[in-house]
């Protein structure tokens, strides 16, 4: 980037990064979530006409000028007109999905800038032209393992394949000594920088990214999503260092660590090993089937369940992906209004995996105006559920299993959970006795202090508001 016009960027780039800093420091809060969404939006706007600037200017090559305004008016148009098309008519419950295919495409532009960089001539050499050739490898098999990855997890999340893992076998050995490949060309491609080694490793890329994924189970999908986003983050901030963007490589760091952290904290929120994860479920063997009935459990209907409450002084409601699937999010937040102004003390406790995406039931709470200062964390409310008196499970089920403290042989065993079952009563919102997203059956289900009430979650919560009324 040379000139007034690279001058110009540069410095727009150091302020967009610094708006990219704090808009995470921004979203890490609920209070200045908001605040975090404007300086990501201020940043993202301030980025993309620097990058008008250069590229009118030619900073990258041909095509510049009015061509190269048009092609990337037109580029920016269409993705913009697809992207807005989709986040209006996503529902929360697909976002993972989503998220995994725009994933994809990062991992695609990533295969396609190192490509780009090897078939242009830079007229580097020397050690410069080696470190370039690195840089090109590097990035393709970043972007080949993300693209590919993103995809399985697509289609793994959205049902179009069983989300089982796959047992190929001698699988991680597979994995690593797809891993010595790499290396092994890498070396060599820095050498003799020949297009059939490209070749090899975009294949090799495309297929450790397929397999990576396929090998891991459905349980653990929440983990690689976002382990999915820290690869888009590296190759995004390898393409930066091809295409010469200090912006696209602070960004995509700024992705890759904060995409790995998040994996680590759901790793330990689901106890799960990180390494096994991100190494395509090494050493994770295939769950024992868990799904038989327990024994006999009770029924509650509205009414009953509204009298309970009505008598509680302190209720705790522990949401999870039934609440999202039945929208009953508003209706709960009349319900926590109406039994605060009977004097009873309500809180929230939310399991860090609740739902299907990171901070689910915190979106959905908010949306409804639940006050922030009620939603606690798992680790901070449950040492109290033992003194509370009615807890409300609503669409929540493996996050309040206690087979995952009690029973070391369940395939959750381990997993940290709401410890719901400790308080005087709980009520269960569910449509069935069927078993949650990691298929294991809940022995909550069948102890003495529990009640199911069956049906969707959003009209038993409005059934109770109007039982309430009246009581
Ligand atoms: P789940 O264990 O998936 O259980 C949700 C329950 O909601 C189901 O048992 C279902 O029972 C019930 N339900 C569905 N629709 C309902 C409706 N309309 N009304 C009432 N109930 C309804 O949910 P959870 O406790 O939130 O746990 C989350 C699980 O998803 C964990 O295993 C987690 O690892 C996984 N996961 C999490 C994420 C992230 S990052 N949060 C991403 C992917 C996966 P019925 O069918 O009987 O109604």
């Amino acid at each position: 980037m040379t000139g007034v016009a690279g001058a110009v960027a540069g410095a727009a780039y150091i302020v967009a990064a610094l708006l990219f800093i704090l808009s995470l420091a921004g979203l890490s809060k609920h209070e200045t979530s908001r605040r975090g969404v404007a300086y990501g939006i201020i940043g993202m706007t301030i980025a993309l006409v620097a990058t008008v600037i250069l590229v009118a200017a030619g900073a990258w090559g041909q095509p510049s000028g009015a061509l190269g305004l048009t092609l990337l008016v037109v580029a920016v148009l269409t993705g913009a007109a697809i992207g807005l098309w989709r986040a209006r008519i996503v529902q929360m419950t697909g976002m993972p999905e989503l998220i995994a295919l725009l994933h994809s495409f990062v991992g695609l532009a990533a295969v396609l800038v190192g490509w780009n960089g090897a078939l242009y001539d830079t007229g580097l050499e020397g050690a410069l032209a080696d470190i370039h050739h690195a840089e090109v490898f590097i990035g393709v098999f970043i972007g080949g393992v993300t693209f590919t990855g993103s995809i399985v997890a697509f289609l793994k999340l959205s049902a179009r394949i069983s989300s089982k893992p796959l047992m190929l076998p001698g699988k991680n050995a597979l994995n690593i000594g797809a891993l010595i490949a790499f290396l092994a060309l890498t070396v060599w491609y820095v050498i003799t920088p020949e297009l059939w080694l490209l070749v090899a490793v975009t294949a090799l890329a495309l297929a450790l990214g397929w397999h990576l994924v396929a090998s891991i189970g459905g349980g653990d999908m929440p983990v690689v999503v976002s382990m999915l986003n820290s690869y888009s983050g590296w190759a995004a901030a390898a393409a930066g260092f091809l295409l010469n963007n200090d912006l696209l490589i602070v960004t995509g760091a700024l992705v890759g660590s904060s995409g790995a952290y998040l994996s680590y904290i759901m790793c330990k929120a689901m106890n799960r090993s990180f390494l096994s994860v991100i190494a395509g479920g090494f050493g994770i063997e295939a769950p024992r089937a868990g799904d038989e009935e327990q024994g006999e459990h009770r029924e509650i209907d509205a009414e009953a369940a509204a009298d309970l409450l009505a008598g509680a002084s302190s209720v705790v409601i522990t949401p999870g992906y039934g609440m999202a699937v039945a929208q009953a999010q508003h209706g709960v937040a009349d319900l926590v209004q109406k039994l605060r102004e009977r004097g009873a003390d309500v809180r929230f406790g939310i399991h860090p995996v609740a739902g299907r995406l990171p901070g689910h039931m915190n979106v959905l709470l908010a949306e409804a105006k639940v006050p922030y200062d009620i939603v606690l964390e798992m680790d901070e409310i449950n040492d109290d559920l033992s003194s509370v008196d009615v807890v409300l499970v609503i669409g929540a089920n493996d996050t309040v299993n206690p087979a995952a403290a009690e029973d070391p042989t369940s395939p959750i065993a381990g997993m940290p959970v709401l410890r719901v079952w400790e308080a005087d009563n709980v009520i269960v919102f569910k449509r069935s006795m069927a078993s949650g997203y990691a298929g294991v059956q809940n022995p909550l289900f069948y102890r003495e202090n529990a009640q199911m009430l069956f049906g969707d979650a959003k009209e038993k919560v409005d059934e109770i508001l109007f039982q309430l009324s009246r009581v």
